[in-house]
């Protein structure tokens, strides 16, 4: 990717925004912090409005967490909210060397490590404060540096060391061609936030799609970075499967809500508990069934028993794990 060619592309589509007028560490780590989860609309506002009421971190480091919290209420992430307040009090405690002002490089020898020491400062915050406010050639690394750097490669996951090397590696390009770092960082997010945007890619407004891998795959740019794999926990259950006379399973119907609501099927206990103990105790088990959720693996033991009186699973909606659970008990009763 060519530096100065995104870099002239950001000198005229740059993005208007108030804290782009300002040097002040304290104003542009407000926004940061704000814009990593809330829409850029309404950061503007709650931007404006903790910023007159807490111009410094002393300020804010002065007023109660509940003022700060009030102040913040509507913008979502509350610890958001709370860690800030920690933060502003950390760098105004006399104890430590920050003299009421974010860590600079008047006061830093490696002003990243610093930022990033203090509370609720993480590796995109530290990064987007030392280049913005300061010049200093850090790299950020957020969603959208993540997409322009997935699709200008074509690389479908890439891992987030392999994005924050190649992010290094444009900022080292960027200031070997006399592009400062506040406007790289700034002209790669942008870029992602409205030209190589995650739905609806707009490659024919894009400067640098010269160089863009994407673009010449069958599958398109929009495929690029393809979806995290979700993490899928695995959750152990028993379920009781006690069988009448006539064949017929003991079934209780799900609460109201949770999963499978409403729907009938065998008590299921989660395998740790004490009804799971007590039901195991009195039973053999039938084998397992595995179960797999969108973003859970049920690992269920199905036990076997005997019931007074059973109903007849034909006559009550059941889940398809439950269909499973029964089948297997079924072939293992001795009927
Ligand atoms: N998203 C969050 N911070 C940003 C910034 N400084 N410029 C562009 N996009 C951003």
């Amino acid at each position: 990717m060519d530096p100065a060619t995104l870099a002239a592309w950001y000198s005229t589509a740059a993005r208007d925004l108030p804290w782009r007028r300002t040097r002040d560490p304290w104003a542009i780590l407000l926004s940061e912090v704000l814009l990593q989860q809330t829409q850029v609309a309404r950061g503007l506002e709650y931007w404006s409005r903790l910023l007159v009421r807490f111009p410094t971190p002393a300020a804010m480091a002065e007023a109660d967490l509940e003022e700060v919290m009030h102040l913040w209420q509507g913008a979502g992430y509350y610890a958001r909210g709370r860690r800030l307040h920690d933060l502003a009090r950390a760098v105004c405690d006399p104890e430590a060397p920050w003299g009421g002002l974010l860590p600079s490089p008047d006061t830093a020898e490696d002003v990243v490590s610093a930022l990033q020491s203090l509370p609720g400062i993480g590796p995109y915050t530290a990064a987007a404060v030392a280049s913005i406010a300061h010049d200093l050639p850090a790299a950020v690394v957020d969603g959208n540096v993540r997409r322009v750097v997935a699709r200008q490669r074509a690389s479908a996951s890439p891992t987030d060391a392999e994005v924050q090397r190649a992010a290094a590696r444009w900022m080292e390009a960027a200031v070997e061609a006399g592009v400062s770092p506040s406007v790289w960082n700034q002209a790669v997010m942008d870029l992602g936030a409205t030209v190589c945007r995650p739905r609806g890619v707009r490659c024919s407004a894009c400067p640098v799609q010269a160089t863009c891998k994407s673009t010449l795959t069958e599958e398109g740019p929009e495929s690029f970075p393809s979806p995290k794999p979700r993490r899928v926990t695995t959750e152990h259950l028993v379920a009781v499967v006690d069988i009448d006379e006539h064949g017929r399973p003991h079934l209780v119907q799900r609460p109201a809500t949770g999963r499978f609501a409403g729907l009938w099927g065998p008590p299921m206990h989660d395998a740790n508990s004490e009804e799971a103990k007590v039901a195991k105790a009195s039973r053999t088990t039938a084998g397992h069934v595995t179960h797999l959720l969108s973003h859970r693996r049920l690992e269920v033991e199905v036990l076997l028993g005997k019931a007074a009186l059973g109903r007849a699973p034909d006559a009550h909606p059941t889940s398809s794990l439950d269909d499973r659970v029964l089948a297997l008990a079924m072939d293992h009763a001795d009927l």
